[in-house]
């Protein structure tokens, strides 16, 4: 049974549904615990269900650094097979990702090498592009840039705001989130092999 640990900023819509796909007796993996940098309402997801949280308070940490190190202990804490970040709105430090990666995945609602960054969806709509989409990709030491696991177009539409081009993005972010977590934990989707492709 695959071990994850999911870590969050936000609504956790994301979290939600790999909580939901989890939960089914033959899916092959496991959320056993959830952390985010701040107080989000993701965490209610995860008390719905059950499932431990913890919280590395972004604020109160003097550089991005000790955070990280506190972060660290905390997965070293729960020591899953995989972590997923699923709207962890923070660029994690290459200390950090060094000992995850390749075990540690991120979603991302773009279709990557497109528009990377904390506000994807914005670029994309700024950019005038007629498609974006969602990635989910292996995390590296830098800004969205791993090696993607799978990804999938999404057509914009004119009258497209953020918001609703977002609503749109985020259900193929999770079913495409879901589907490599099954993957991964079938044993199908190698990791290490995904990692070393140039
Ligand atoms: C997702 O689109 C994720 O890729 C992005 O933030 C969103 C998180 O949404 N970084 P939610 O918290 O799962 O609702």
């Amino acid at each position: 049974m695959l071990t994850i640990v999911v870590l969050i900023s936000g609504t956790g819509s994301n979290l939600r549904a790999l909580l939901e796909a989890v939960s089914e007796p033959d899916f092959p993996a496991r959320v056993i615990a959830v952390g985010g940098d701040r107080e989000a309402e993701g965490f209610l997801h995860a008390e719905a269900f059950g499932i431990p949280t913890f919280m590395v308070p972004w604020e109160q940490f003097p550089s991005r650094e000790d955070w990280a190190q506190e972060l660290a202990t905390q997965l070293e804490v729960w020591r899953p097979d995989l972590v997923v970040l699923s709207g962890l709105m923070r660029v994690l430090p290459a200390g950090l990702v060094d000992v995850w990666s390749p075990r540690m995945i991120n979603t991302h609602p773009a279709y990557l090498p497109e528009f990377p960054g904390a506000h994807g969806v914005r670029d994309a709509l700024a950019a005038g592009a007629a498609q974006t989409g969602a990635t989910v990709h292996i995390v590296d030491a830098g800004v969205d840039t791993g090696p993607v696991l799978a990804q999938e177009r999404v057509p914009i539409e004119t009258d497209d705001t953020e918001r609703t081009l977002h609503e749109r993005i985020k259900p193929v972010e999770r079913r495409l989130l879901i589907d490599v977590v099954r993957r991964i934990a079938d044993g199908d989707l190698d990791l290490a092999a995904a990692a070393s492709v140039p």
